[in-house]
């Protein structure tokens, strides 16, 4: 009996030396995971993982089983067509030690892969990087040289009690002043983009919204520095901006000019696809000419500005992201629906709270302090609080604010 064992284990081993040669001279690189198991390998775990490999192509994964541990070799997968296999094998050779069942758990405990239409794929998934000496060469050429010798304040503070967990009607140059210096972690806003919509006028009647530009980026900029200043060191400001097409005035690239003259780092853009191909086709008679056609944008842009670091402080149990979300939301180009439910809440321009949500769990930790300087009806404020953040919504106009009060108690009630 020991003898037919110790011939089968051979022969076993032979196969698996065979393969596994195979697997490291005609198919290159694999992820290495071993899984050690304590006794002998039931006959039924072993068809198992016979069954496994007939069923997955071995350019993509193989399981080699070896003294006291089975070796998974991975490269690319589909991982829920990987869980399918391994329920309807697991099945049909029922084991109690489940061993395929504990392969999957392995292999989705591996954080690092790449992702290529549905396949995770374990290796060479950097690859697409060329460049060899990346780092020095990044350092040589001066990484956001731009904003090198800024001169940010590295001691943060606490920000004032009073302005915690507040929707504030006012001027925001005018409020702003009175916050402390390096006290907010993430600002969020989108500011009115001067395209003559209309907003319930505020104190006074300047904030209409169609000013001379340069007015109009003289107001903005006076808010823009306050926030800066009331920024934590390591801190965020994310700006929802759309350019005024039909002025020809890139809003974007002006906003962004000014954050990067005042010395903040450029982290990215999001383009956020609103899908909304509603506009018109030309304009000025240019119809099917080059004349002067006109191009059309369904989609607008977060600039996404760090003051001093690019790392930002953070307790580890205040993450809240998952890995899915995560990995869906770094590639920079989110598809979300424009807000519906304007006529509802009786603001023209409010951004969806699913752009909210995304920005708040990607770039802050619970507990954080989140300002929207330019609050709206607002859906930041509202989205912060119901993130277990706090949050400073600012607004001019008394209607809007009373409007976000509301729907902060209503989030808290649900
Ligand atoms: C594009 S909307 C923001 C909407 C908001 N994101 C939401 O979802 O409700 C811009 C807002 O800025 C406000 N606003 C304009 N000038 C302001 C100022 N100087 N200080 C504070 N708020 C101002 C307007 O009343 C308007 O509600």
């Amino acid at each position: 009996m020991q003898k037919q064992q110790a011939q089968h284990e051979h022969a076993e081993h032979a196969e698996h030396e065979h393969i596994e040669h195979e697997l490291e001279h005609e198919l290159g690189e694999y992820k290495l995971l071993e899984i050690p198991f304590i006794n002998c390998l039931a006959e039924n775990d072993r068809e198992a993982i016979r069954q496994f490999n007939a069923r997955i192509p071995k350019k993509n994964m193989q399981l080699l089983i070896k003294k006291q541990k089975i070796q998974v070799l991975l490269k690319e997968i589909d991982f829920y067509h990987i869980q399918t296999v391994v329920e309807e094998i697991t099945k049909k050779y029922h084991s109690e030690s489940n061993i395929l069942t504990n392969i999957a758990n392995s292999i989705a405990a591996v954080k690092s892969y790449g992702i290529k239409g549905k396949k995770r794929i374990y290796v060479n998934y950097n690859n697409e990087r060329k460049v060899q000496g990346r780092s020095a060469k990044v350092e040589k050429r001066g990484q956001y040289y731009y904003a090198k010798e800024e001169n940010f304040s590295q001691v943060n503070q606490k920000i004032q009690a009073k302005y915690i967990d507040k929707i504030i009607c006012g001027d925001s140059e005018n409020i702003l002043e009175k916050i402390k210096d390096n006290s907010v972690d993430l600002i969020l806003t989108s500011p009115p983009y001067n395209f003559g919509l209309e907003y319930k006028e505020g104190e006074n009647k300047q904030e209409q919204d169609d000013k001379a530009w340069q007015i109009y980026f003289e107001k903005l900029f006076a808010i823009f520095d306050q926030c800066i200043r009331v920024l934590k060191y390591g801190g965020r400001i994310i700006v929802n901006v759309q350019p005024l097409f039909s002025d020809y005035i890139p809003t974007h690239h002006i906003v962004s000019q000014h954050f990067i003259k005042r010395k903040l780092i450029w982290k990215g853009e999001i383009l956020w696809e609103k899908n909304n191909y509603n506009c018109k086709y030309t304009a000025w008679g240019s119809w099917k000419s080059p004349s002067s056609p006109y191009l059309k944008y369904t989609w607008e842009f977060l600039e996404i500005f760090c003051k001093g670091s690019l790392k930002k402080e953070g307790a580890r149990e205040n993450i809240d992201i998952s890995a899915d979300e995560f990995k869906k939301w770094v590639v920079g180009k989110w598809a979300i629906a424009p807000e519906r439910a304007m006529n509802e809440f009786g603001h023209p321009a409010m951004f969806p709270e699913e752009l909210a949500r995304r920005v708040i769990k990607l770039f802050s930790y619970r507990g954080d302090i989140i300002l929207d300087p330019f609050n709206g009806v607002g859906t930041t404020s509202s989205v912060a609080r119901s993130l277990q953040r706090l949050y400073i919504g600012i607004d001019t106009s008394e209607v809007y604010c009373e409007k976000a009060r509301e729907r902060i108690s209503s989030t808290l009630q649900h």
